[in-house]
């Protein structure tokens, strides 16, 4: 279910640069790498984790030795979010798609998000894992930080009975709003909203359709 979401929102983000904060394995970092190449996405991942384990998949993963060599893929190791914001201020990068799951607590998520959704593009997605009971600090960041920025935030969450393996998904994503409401188009849509209650009500209607329509008519 997850893989399948996430190549969704691939194709949904047309990105140029995917971050993925945490990279452990690398097992999800081979599959978005699969997954552009089958689909002629040119894009790079950009994965973050420990020296040690960055160090380690460049020395014992040949597939990430030779994306690496490719410059399909770049680890970048370190402690974060110190490694994540010496990246984004030297490079000022602009990301399309971000997977964060490295530390799943407040402060590291709140701080990554924090240092990513200023280079966020307007079409991407920052995707959070783990956003379920267990790690209420990665659910309080998104929650906390989507309502300080006016991002919208859709929990992509679905549990199945154990037997059915594969089909749960921890995710939530984020974006920025997908347009700009002005004062006029509230006002607007309001007015049509306090037409419609006054037609409809329990007593308004009636009201309405007895009196005051006639009423404006014969104005
Ligand atoms: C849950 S795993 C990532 C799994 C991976 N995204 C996947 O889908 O297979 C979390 C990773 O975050 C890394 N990590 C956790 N805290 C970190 C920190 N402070 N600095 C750098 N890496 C960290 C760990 O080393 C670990 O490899």
């Amino acid at each position: 279910m997850e893989k399948s979401l996430l190549a969704h929102f691939i194709v949904l983000a047309q990105p140029k640069i995917i971050v993925e904060v945490g990279v452990y394995r690398a097992i999800t970092t081979l599959l978005i790498l699969d997954f552009l190449k089958l689909n002629a996405i040119d894009a790079q991942v950009v994965g973050f984790d420990m020296p040690e384990t960055c160090e380690q998949l460049l020395k014992e993963n040949e597939e990430v030795r030779r994306w690496s060599e490719e410059g399909r893929l770049r680890l970048i190791g370190g402690e974060l979010p110190l490694s994540l914001e010496r990246w984004v201020e030297e490079e000022k990068p602009v990301v399309d798609l971000v997977l964060l799951d490295a530390r799943h607590d407040y402060p590291s998520v709140g701080w990554e998000l924090k240092l990513l959704w200023p280079r966020l593009a307007p079409r991407g997605y920052i995707l959070g894992h783990d956003y379920a009971e267990e790690f209420d600090g990665v659910r309080y960041a998104f929650d906390h930080f989507a309502a300080r920025v006016g991002a919208h935030l859709m929990p992509l969450v679905s549990r199945w009975p154990t037997a059915e393996h594969g089909r749960d998904s921890v995710l939530v994503a984020m974006r920025r709003r997908a347009y700009q409401k002005t004062f006029g188009h509230w006002l607007g849509h309001r007015w049509e909203g306090w037409k419609a209650d006054l037609v409809r009500g329990k007593w308004s209607g009636p009201l309405w359709r007895k009196m005051l329509k006639p009423l404006m008519r014969r104005s």
